[in-house]
This record gives structure tokens, sequence and C-alpha cells, in this order.
């Protein structure tokens, strides 16, 4: 939902209030009446983004909300801003391993800015898409106020404040993340999502004040419902019109209605039906969207143009056959992912979380839920594009607590808002599918649960009826899960303990279901111990010691997971072949900040995603690409650099084939192919350096063939960037993987080298990073170590185009320099 930047010429006119006024609108609301009608980029509306030319000072200043204060002294910066990424790993830290070892604190952001004379007499809001936590907001003085839940968006109206002008105005910030710990993971901290300034009318679409819905889909036509919330503060305004336009993604003109005249009054939601004929529906595999925009006139004179993107699709959730798209059946191969985007942190950056999408999307992933809380804008709009299914999450916990400081303190004052404004904000998304009021809710245990489910699912079915309302569940008994019993989910959503489900259609006949998480298998890029298959809990049990790695690794073959979870190939077993389940989230896609089950300090980041913090597939990515991609795979692992005469068990996952051969050194080490409800194949092999080569086969033809050398002293750095062309826009972002290989291109898998990066034109370092759990080297620096032969730069775009070169260096090896393009 991106409204189109303004006319200023229309705004003018909305707002100018002088002995003019009429004669204006007289003569202009004829000649531009006309112009509204055939010219869609005149608007009246302007969303600009405000996130250049903050201040910003870590602690706290009582004076700091004052517009006389002195804040000369402070660091400039640009948000989206992070301050804990930006900090030094430490035990001491509050928020603990589990919050990411990062500090928390108290911050302040302050911007000083100015408005145009001719902005006088519009309305001017401030959009927060998110500050983690505790926000409080001042203008020129005037205290906006709080908004404790770091994860929702909100807005404040300055209009009464501001000065027009000369007259600067002084937006301050005080956010407070110091008590801690507040949540089982790293949040981050700080404006760390973006920032808009948005000018309108006096009558205009209120906030996320569109709901479009498509309550009829044939093969050739689809009805679609739009809800416009109209709000009119001008008293003077007599009668008020909308009209309405969609437009498909070619930008054609598909349908359109428009309201007959209805007296002003100060709000009033009226609802069109349009139809579109032969639409096309959204789907993963063709995110089609459509663009529904609104025009409000008050009196003939066109105030408010607002746009609002939408899908057509219908879905169903089955007791039976699970969930369908569209009429066609379709297994959710969904991820669950918290909100950091690795060595960036919490701060958002759209080509970021781009990349994780498209990471996942190779492997064949077609959901994300948003563990556990409300996600950024971004990640949806990119999900609406790119084709995923989205359970939207509203929270970790209700009113009792998972960490001493948590949401739970805020329950009683805020459940209420933040729930609908997540439905609010997020229901035109049609990558949304699923609203989930919550994870592991301590509620389901006891009959608290049952009133407080009724009153969350009441809210959102309030606002959007549409969708599924689901809860992540722990407890599969029916009789002891009272929010189970509370008889408002649509959809039951169970979290581990696969092997329960079996029992699912025997003990909630006729209910529908979903595996809302999964796994917690645990892993280390590029770290193998043997045996393989051997299956281990790492903890065996709750706060039961264990042995682990002392360099705090875990393998990567699929054999360890956390007590309370299973492997992957144990897990999709029982998803796949049972069709009631309509499909599961993996716990999770990409390692995370926090929770460094199974070790403790010096650990700091998770062990569970399938794809590690800097974004490098592990093994088990390889797994999910063969079972839920028809792109041919042969995975073959571990590396090949072992002592002589050690037993090394050699796996690969492949589809698309009836076997596999493996060879070493040129010698068959005999065929093998997955037997029924196998997901690999294994060899143990006494290890002898050379080749190791598979070969993958149909009816004796081969479909790929994957060889690993046993790789010689490391020589040199090679650099690959994701994307060689980046936008000139402040903000995009090149990824860059960095190997160390041998002489011929070997990944050499062990080394340490520290890199040492350096970045010049129109770029700068934006982040490093290696992946590896227990790193305590920082995000935001200009080397790092490589780990299991690999590290991670990235490199953020300026705002003006030219070349960016990038140089990697490390004492005794070859450097390596690349050049980028930054481009307008
Ligand atoms: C689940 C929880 C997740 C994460 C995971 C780790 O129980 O819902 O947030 O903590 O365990 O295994």
């Amino acid at each position: 939902m991106q409204p189109r930047p303004t006319s200023a010429r229309a705004a003018f006119l909305l707002t100018k209030k002088n002995k003019m006024r009429k004669v204006f609108i007289l003569y202009f609301s004829l000649v531009f009446f006309s112009f509204s009608c055939s010219r869609k980029d005149e608007t009246t509306r302007q969303r600009i983004i405000f996130t250049d030319n903050w201040k910003f000072f870590l602690g706290d200043i009582q004076e700091a909300g004052n517009p006389e204060f002195d804040d000369s002294g402070w660091r400039n910066l640009t948000l989206p801003h992070d301050w804990s990424i930006e900090g030094e790993f430490s035990r001491e830290h509050p928020a603990g391993s589990a919050g990411g070892a990062l500090p928390g604190g108290i911050g302040w952001y302050r911007k000083t800015f100015s408005l145009d004379k001719a902005d006088t007499g519009k309305q001017i809001f401030i959009d927060f898409d998110g500050v983690y936590q505790n926000s409080e907001v001042w203008i020129n003085g005037h205290y906006l106020g709080k908004r404790p839940y770091g994860y929702s968006s909100f807005r404040y109206d300055l209009t009464p404040f501001l000065n027009f002008g000369e007259m600067k105005n002084i937006i301050a910030v005080r956010v407070d993340n110091s008590l801690q710990p507040n949540s089982r993971w790293y949040t981050g901290s700080g404006i760390y999502r973006n920032v808009w300034l948005i000018k309108t009318g006096k009558t205009i679409v209120s906030h996320w004040g569109v709901f479009v819905t498509t309550p009829e889909i044939s093969g050739n036509s689809a009805k679609v419902n739009i809800e416009v919330k109209i709000e009119n503060l001008d008293p003077e305004v007599k009668s008020i019109q909308v009209n309405t336009k969609v437009y498909n993604s070619e930008n054609r003109l598909v349908a359109e209605n428009s309201t007959k005249d209805f007296s002003a009054s100060s709000e009033k939601t009226i609802s069109e039906i349009v139809e579109i004929a032969d639409p096309v529906l959204w789907s993963v595999e063709t995110p089609a969207l459509y663009r529904a925009v609104n025009d409000v006139y008050a009196d003939g004179i066109l105030t408010d143009s607002y746009e609002t993107e939408f899908g057509i699709r219908f879905f169903e959730f089955d007791s039976e056959k699970g969930f369908s798209l569209n009429g066609k059946p379709l297994k959710i191969h969904g991820v669950n992912n918290h909100h950091g985007l690795g060595a960036l942190g919490a701060a958002v950056n759209r080509r970021a979380i781009e990349r994780q999408l498209e990471i996942l999307k190779q492997m064949g992933c077609n959901a994300i839920r948003t563990a556990h809380n409300p996600p950024a804008p971004e990640l949806l709009n990119l999900c609406d594009r790119m084709g995923f299914i989205v359970m939207d999450e509203a929270f970790d916990m209700w009113a009792k607590k998972k960490t001493k400081y948590d949401y739970h303190l805020f329950w009683d004052e805020w459940h209420k808002r933040d729930l609908a404004d997540m439905v609010r904000r997020d229901r035109n998304h049609p990558s949304v599918f699923i609203w989930s009021i919550g994870n592991e809710i301590r509620e389901q245990f006891d009959s608290t649960g049952i009133e407080m489910a009724r009153e969350l699912v009441h809210i959102v079915k309030e606002i959007d009826p549409t969708r599924s309302v689901t809860c992540a569940l722990t407890e599969q008994d029916p009789q002891k899960n009272f929010i189970y019993q509370s008889g408002a989910l649509d959809l039951i959503g169970f979290n581990y303990k696969h092997t329960e489900y079996l029992d699912f259609p025997k003990n909630y006949p006729g209910e529908k279901m979903v595996a809302a998480e999964n796994m917690s298998a645990l892993a280390t890029r590029g770290h193998y111990d043997m045996p393989s298959d051997s299956i281990r809990k790492w903890p065996p049990a709750y706060n039961e010691p264990f042995e682990g790695n002392d360099d705090f690794t875990c393998s990567s073959y699929d054999n360890i997971h956390a007590y309370w979870g299973a492997t992957h190939e144990e897990t999709w077993d029982i998803i796949a072949n049972n069709e009631f389940i309509s499909g599961m989230f993996i716990w999770s896609g990409f390692d995370y900040l926090g929770e460094p089950v199974p070790y403790g300090w010096p650990a700091r980041s998770s062990y569970y995603g399938v794809i590690d913090l800097a974004g490098f597939p592990k093994d088990a990515y390889y797994l999910y690409k063969s079972l839920w991609t028809d792109e041919p795979v042969l995975h073959l692992f571990p590396h090949w650099n072992w002592s002589k005469g050690e037993i090394i068990d050699v796996w690969t996952y492949y589809n698309n084939a009836e076997e596999v051969e493996l060879f070493l050194n040129n010698k068959s080490l005999g065929k093998k192919k997955k037997e029924k409800d196998q997901f690999h194949v294994q060899w143990r092999v006494e290890y002898q350096p050379g080749t190791i080569k598979a070969v993958s086969r149909k009816k004796g033809e081969t479909v790929l063939k994957k060889e690993i050398h046993t790789a010689g002293v490391s020589a040199k750095i090679e650099l690959q960037p994701d994307r060689e062309n980046i936008h000139a826009d402040g903000c995009d972002l090149s990824f860059i993987t960095v190997k160390v290989a041998d002489e011929n291109g070997n990944l050499v898998p062990d080394p340490e080298n520290l890199i040492r990066f350096e970045v010049k034109g129109e770029g700068f370092i934006a982040g490093v990073d290696n992946g590896y759990q227990a790193s305590l080297e920082p995000f935001k620096a200009n080397c790092r170590k490589v780990f299991n032969g690999m590290c991670l730069l990235i490199v953020q775009a300026t705002q003006s185009a030219g070349e960016i070169t990038v140089s990697a260096s490390s004492e005794g090896l070859a450097s390596k320099t690349i050049i980028l393009k930054s481009i307008k």
C-alpha cells in the first residue's frame, strides 16, 4: 500500500484558506476535475521517506525532547538504525546469549526539518514502521505519545504543532530498550524500520482505511469488494464522492466505479463492488497483483488518491485434504524467520530481505511465518511480489511472561490495539493467509486461555473475517489445551511432537491443521562429526548436561536436534505422508542472533537455520531443495580434506534420478538408491586424498555429476558478488561471498585467515559475517576471519552513481579486487 506522490497544485487547492478560496475552487474545479479523471499521476497525497539526517545519542538525556536542546554534538545517521548491532559482544549484557549478547540501553533520535509555506493547512502525519521499543515521541516539545511494542507500526498526527516556512521543526524520539531480558531472541534497538512523513488534504482515506476482499471468484470473473473509510476534517465540505479504478499488473485499467455524492460527515465507510473479467489469480508461482486507486472528491475537488495493492485468490484449509490455493492442493513448505538480517541486525533493508527470500525460493520454500511478531511492511510487500504464503503472527506471549521484562508488562493496556493494528495494516496483502494470535502461549495450559483466545480472535475477525486464525500450540491433548477449547481457532497450529500429529484426525475430528513449527535441528555450516548416523539430542533433556564440541559447533549431517525437536528427515516424512497436515514451517529458515541452543556463551546465535547467519546454505538446505523443487539436485558432502585412513560418511541428497554412484579417485564405491522413507543415501568411506565424485542417473543416463577435490594449501581469495550492478539509492546492497581457495580454486575447508576489506568509490561496508555461531568479532568492521573457508562482505551503495572498488587481502594469500557498478 504505497500511495503515490502528490501534486503540489492539488494540495495547494485543498489547503490554502484565504479569501480567494472560493474563486479558486470554482475555477480549478472545472479544469482540475477533468484532469484528475484522466491523469493518474496527479494525486494529493505525499508519502515521503523520512529517514535522512537524523541525529543520534546513545544514553538518556531528559531535556532532549525539548526543541531548544543542542544536539550539535550528536552523531548524524540515516535510518533505519539498530544500535545494538554496532555494539560489542559481552556476556555481561543483560539480554544474555539468548538475546544475542549485544547491548540494549536507551537512545535518543532527533531530526530538524522545515516545511514549505505551501504545506500550511495540510494534514501532516508521521508514520513509524517499528521502533524497538518503548518509543516516546515529541514534536516541537509537544509530547505525542508512547508505543511499547517494538514490532507495531504507528502514526502520530503532527498537524497542530508544526511550523511552516522559516521556522524549523524538531522531532525527538526516545527509545528505551534498557530493561532486559525482554525477548527470547535478538531484537535490536532503535528506530530500526522506516519512517515516513505523510501529507494529505482534509478529506481523505483514513489510516489503513481501505479493505479489499474478493468474495466471488469464478473462472472468468472476480468480484472485488473495496471498503473505504473516509475521514473529513473540513467543516466547509458538503458532499463527498469516491471514484475507484482498478489496474492490473501491466497498469491497464480493468475496472472502475464511482459512488454517488454523499453528504460529508466526519467519518464514513463506503463499500464498492467492481467486477474484473478474466482475473489473473495470485499464486506462489504467478503472484499477480492488482492496484485499486480510490480518488476522493470533496465538493468536486480531488482531495486524496489512495492506492492499495491486492491479489485475487481463494484458498481453503480442509480437515482431510490440507491446504489448497485456487482450488489446487498446495503443501505448505514454510520456514520460520525472526526479523533480524544477520550482520545488519534488525535495521530493515529491502534488498537484504529480498535476498533472504530469493535464497528460500530457490530451496522450494513457499511460506513464511513471521516468528513471533508483526513483520516489517517490506517483508509482506516482497512476499506479495515473490509468491510466498505468510502466517502473520502477533505475539510470543500474552499476559503470562516468558522473560522478565517482556510484552506481558504491556499486555493489559496494549494487546487490543497492537493486534488490531497488525490486522488493519496487513489485511490487503495477498500473501497473508493466516493470522496467528500467538506462539506457544502459556495460557494454553489454564482456563484463562479460553476467554483470551476468544477475545483475540474476535478482534481479528471484526477487522478481517476472510482469513484463518490460528495459534501455535504445543499441548496436543485437546482436553488439556484451553486455547483449543475456546473453539475460536479456524486452524489448529502445532509446534513439534510430530509423531502425535498422527492422532490428530482422531482427537480433533473435523478440525484443520498446520505444523507451525518443527525440527529445531542443529548445524554449523561446513562442520562434520563422524559417525553421521547416530541421532543426538543436544541438550538431551531440560537442563541436562551434555558433551558438545569444544569449538561450539554442531555437525551438519542431519543428526542433531534439540530435545523437543527432531531431524529434518524424520519430520518431513510425517508431514509429507499425511494429507490432512496442511504443511509445515521449519524452525528455522535462517540462523538468527540469540538462542544459541545447545551452547551458552560465547555462542550467541542460533544453530537452527537451514541457512547460516551470513546467508550461506547448510547441507539440509539441499535436502529441501531436492524434495521441494523440480530442479535437478545432487548435493554431495562433506568436504574432502581429512586425515588418511579416517572413516568418513559421505552423503548425497538428490532428486530426478533413480540412483547415485560414488567414486573415490575414479574407483566406484557402489551405487545406492533412496529406499522408501529415505531422503539421502550414505557411504562409509576410508579417506584417501584425491577426488570424491557422485553421479546421479536415470535410466542409465547421467543426470548430474558432483566432484569435491582435496584442497591444497590456501593460496588465494575469491570474491563472488550476488549482484555486480546495484542501485545508487543509498540503500541497495551487494552481498559478496568471500572464499579462501587453493591454487586450483578448490575451497579450503578449514582456514581461519583474517580477510581485510577496502571499499572505495560509491559504496561502503554495511557489515561482515562468517556464519560462525560463536564468533565474537564485530559485524561492523573492515575485516573478518573466514569460517570453514568462507565469509561475507556486505557493500552498500551511496546515493551517487559510479564504480565501487572492493579489495580483499590477507597475509600469505593472493589478494583480489572486483569492481561493482552503482547505477541511478
Ligand atoms: C520453540 C519456540 C521458538 C524457538 C524454538 C527453538 O519452542 O517457539 O521461538 O524458541 O522453540 O527450538
